[in-house]
């Protein structure tokens, strides 16, 4: 199969790209306009393969998009471009708006006319997978069960506005023009290759770097982890056995407090990058909350372990040590993106 995947460069889209053409046959068109959070360098590993194809547009780009349906004839989408980050959404909303909203409904509706020319098996088996986050579900309090399928939608910040109407139009394309859609929710990812802006990175690299380790408010806003080949794993899962029109929640059952995520990660450190002068754990700094903040996110996992088969291989232990040795063991990959030399290869066409 064909696969056209948004958002590949990104941590979760490299990380199934990886893992499409390392474990599958399939064919993956990599539809990504390289934003800061797009890395080729995420995907030097198959970057050769005959299989793998990258094409530099956005998918507000509609006749961009358009050539790109009719070229490659995908077989699947899977729609992962999207601005990912809380904290950018509060400072610069438009961005979010404009990929999140615009950009799924240009794709959506692109999709909608290639699929609507297509015929036989290859229109029988055409799926749109829209890839989304258990945020859409707003803020849970600590006596409330995870979140189903079912819990209303409620967000808070600009970010899950913005990827809460996303799963709305997706929605309305199924119903109004029968357009085989499956979607997936799901929460906090982790694992190599994230952009140092979110918590679990931005930790590691801060403490490696001897700066200041930021906690918003308390620290005790609690998230559900999974490492990211998980999700991927429940991805393809969802994308090849889900039944058109559901929804699939994913967690990793690791519901945990934001201190208690530094901590460990600052007793991994001094375990494995013992360093005599500092106690990574000092580094730690209570700021200002973040506004909106959401005290709570957990996902109820059952419907998609009862009907699809999947369930999380890793626990917050193997695979947050996995995540810590990957970044001690990829410092130029880090040293790349600070220092904006992967922004300036990539434009040039090379690594
Ligand atoms: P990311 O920010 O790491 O990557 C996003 C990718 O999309 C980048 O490669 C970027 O260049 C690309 N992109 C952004 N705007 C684009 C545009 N207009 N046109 C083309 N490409 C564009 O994000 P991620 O963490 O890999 O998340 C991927 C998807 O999974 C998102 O839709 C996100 O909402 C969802 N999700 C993420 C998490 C998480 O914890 N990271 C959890 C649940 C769901
Ligand atoms: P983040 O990784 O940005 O993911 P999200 O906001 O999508 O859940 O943040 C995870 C949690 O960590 C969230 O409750 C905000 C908090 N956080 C901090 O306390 N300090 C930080 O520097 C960052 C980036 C996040």
């Amino acid at each position: 199969m064909k696969i056209l995947i948004t958002g590949g460069a990104g941590f979760i889209g490299s990380a199934l790209i990886r893992k499409l053409i390392a474990d599958t046959q399939n064919e993956v068109v990599n539809v990504d306009c390289l934003t800061y959070a797009g890395n080729q360098d995420s995907l030097v590993s198959i970057m050769s393969s005959s299989r793998y194809f990258f094409e530099k547009v956005n998918i507000v780009d509609r006749s961009g998009l358009n050539d790109i349906f009719y070229r490659h004839q995908p077989d699947a989408v899977m729609h992962l471009a999207a601005e990912s980050h809380v904290d950018r959404s509060i400072s610069s909303p438009g961005d979010f708006i404009q990929t999140n909203v615009v950009g799924t409904y240009n794709l959506l509706d692109t999709c909608r006319a290639y699929f609507d020319q297509l015929e036989g098996s290859k229109k029988e088996l055409f799926r749109f997978h829209h890839i989304s986050t258990d945020e859409v579900f707003g803020d849970l309090s600590m006596e409330m069960a995870p979140f189903t399928e079912s819990t209303q939608y409620d967000p808070s910040s600009p970010y899950s506005a913005s990827k809460a109407s996303s799963d709305h139009l997706v929605r309305a394309w199924h119903r109004t023009f029968k357009l085989p859609v499956v979607i997936s929710n799901c929460s906090n990812n982790y694992g190599p290759y994230q952009f140092p802006e979110k918590l679990i990175p931005l930790t590691i690299i801060n403490a490696l770097n001897h700066e200041r380790i930021p906690i918003y408010g308390a620290g005790d806003q609690i998230r559900d982890w999974l490492y990211v080949d998980d999700h991927v794993d429940a991805l393809y899962c969802v994308l090849t056995k889900g039944c058109v029109g559901e929804t699939y929640n994913i967690g990793g059952h690791n519901e945990m407090k934001n201190i208690e995520v530094v901590e460990i990660i600052c007793e991994l450190l001094q375990e494995l990058v013992p360093d005599n002068h500092i106690k990574y754990s000092s580094l730690i700094k209570y700021v200002e909350d973040r506004p909106g903040h959401d005290r709570r996110y957990a996902v109820n996992a059952n419907k998609i372990k009862d009907e699809l088969m999947w369930v999380p291989k890793e626990n917050f232990k193997s695979g947050i040590k996995k995540t810590v040795i990957w970044y001690l063991s990829n410092t130029l990959w880090c040293d790349r993106i600070f220092s904006g030399k992967y922004q300036e290869s990539t434009s040039e066409g090379k690594l």
